[in-house]
């Protein structure tokens, strides 16, 4: 599986692959693993907390020593955390200082469809738009990026992207760890030139492994429990994380919440867009010990356990439940497919491409729908796909008639599917109505075509 190919379409010389190029010396483990910064409000009303945040391009330090040119949220490569809670309506001010169109899309949210960052709802160069979260969902840990018509990979691996934590105050009894011991991490690949600039080629030369923006980091920690909000934000990549030694990672959560139950973990295989709540306990160590993070491709990160620390932190045996879902009354299908049999190769979803003007599924509000996701892509040693629906997570019921893996659990918004498979989610349109994409999550396919849209009415 994991030799499928990353394919795309040739360049305009006709060429397949990277082209040739000086490439910049990345040191490992020469950086410490930087944390985002958090968001704050510019107001605080009694309805909402309003923000501000400036698309801008900026230059950044990646590797060290070099600067980088990316495009950023707030001028920082991975942008600001919004820290959020359950319950409480959150506004964001989106100032668009680039030279090209840009949205946001705020991945895993319920938000109404004028919120969404609908491909076609971009905000042109020198304006803004205002994006309004009810934040009505449970807590979780989501993520914003850009989602700009044909240029959301891009834009993507140039740098639009960062967090949104939602806390919720009904989770405050389970005694997970909180505060400082709480950590986001995307994780993330790049390729980068000898004068720290980010080249964007296929998918497979990206060699270079981010945390939080930085390659190959080490992080200090204490000798106790962490949770790690986990999320993969490259455009096109599949992770499998390990921790050196087998050291457990407990998932506590997946896309959208708590899972019900923790899980031990000695593998986490997470595709782009995905994220994992884990915890770690580093309290068998001891200062001076180190844990490495390893994808099947190299070393994502290194920890440092550089003191001891008191610990009242704890994982229940029992985490939040998920409630049961009505019985679907609608099923359909949806189908991954390359054409490349065409000079210029078709990323279709049901055989076709997207089409803003055409609606693909009309759902009713309130339906519970069992979707069947078939990658069709066996030629060519097979080509891999992600499915990622807006607006609500699923659950997936199974794969090819067997159980759904153990990173499937909980609610989820994007899931693999490998070449020839196919697997059935369940899922229930609670609220809103309008329109709302689904495609492939691997963007370098969504913004060739690999997308479709639902049309949700009363
Ligand atoms: Cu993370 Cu439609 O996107
Ligand atoms: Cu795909």
């Amino acid at each position: 599986l994991t030799g499928a190919a990353a394919l795309l379409p040739p360049g305009r010389d006709g060429r397949h692959g990277p082209r040739p190029r000086r490439l910049a010396h990345v040191p490992a483990f020469s950086v410490e693993m930087p944390l985002p910064p958090v968001a704050r409000p510019v107001q605080v009303r009694p309805d909402a907390d309003v923000y501000q945040v400036r698309i801008k391009p900026a230059r950044v330090e990646i590797v060290p020593g070099l600067l980088t040119p990316v495009l950023s949220f707030g001028g920082g490569f991975v942008g600001p955390t919004f820290q959020v809670r359950t319950g409480r309506r959150v506004i964001v001010k989106y100032h668009n200082d680039l030279d090209r169109a840009a949205n946001v899309h705020l991945h895993g949210g319920h938000v109404p469809s004028v919120s969404d960052g609908h491909p076609m709802d971009v905000i042109d160069p020198g304006r803004f738009r205002v994006y309004d979260y009810p934040n009505t969902q449970q807590g979780t840990t989501l993520w914003y990026h850009d989602h700009s018509h044909h240029t959301e990979a891009r834009n993507v691996y140039a740098g639009l992207h960062g967090f949104y934590v939602i806390e919720d105050p009904a989770e405050a009894k389970y005694g997970l760890p909180r505060g400082r011991y709480d950590v986001p991490i995307m994780i993330r690949d790049a390729l980068i030139g000898q004068d720290g600039e980010l080249i964007y080629d296929v998918p497979d030369t990206r060699t270079t492994l981010l945390a939080n923006g930085r390659p190959q980091p080490y992080f200090r920690v204490a000798a106790r429990k962490y949770r790690f909000r986990l999320l993969n934000g490259t455009t096109h990549r599949l992770f499998r994380l390990r921790l050196e030694g087998d050291l457990p990672l407990i998932q506590i959560g997946s896309d959208g919440g708590l899972l019900p139950a923790p899980q031990r973990m000695r593998e986490l295989l997470i595709s782009s867009g995905e994220r994992a709540d884990v915890v770690v306990d580093f309290s068998r160590f001891k200062p001076g010990d180190q844990v490495m993070m390893h994808d099947t491709s190299g070393t994502v990160l290194r920890f440092d356990v550089v003191r001891r620390a008191r610990d009242h932190s704890r994982v229940p045996d029992v985490l939040r439940p998920l409630p049961d879902l009505p019985e679907a009354t609608v099923t359909r299908d949806v189908v991954f497919n390359l054409d490349l049999t065409t000079p210029k190769w078709r990323y279709l979803m049901n055989e076709q491409e997207f089409d803003p003007a055409r609606v693909d599924f009309q759902v009713r509000r309130g339906a519970t729908e069992i979707w069947r996701i078939h990658n069709a892509d066996v030629e060519r040693g097979g080509i891999n796909h992600t499915f990622h629906l807006h607006l609500e997570q699923f659950r997936v019921l199974d794969r090819d008639g067997e159980p759904p893996w153990p990173t499937d659990l909980g609610r989820k918004d994007t899931i693999y599917v490998p070449p020839g498979a196919s697997a059935r989610i369940k899922v229930r349109f609670t609220e809103h109505l309008g329109r709302y994409v689904y495609h492939c999550h691997f963007l370098d396919h969504s913004s060739l075509g690999m997308m479709a849209q639902l049309q949700i009415v009363p």
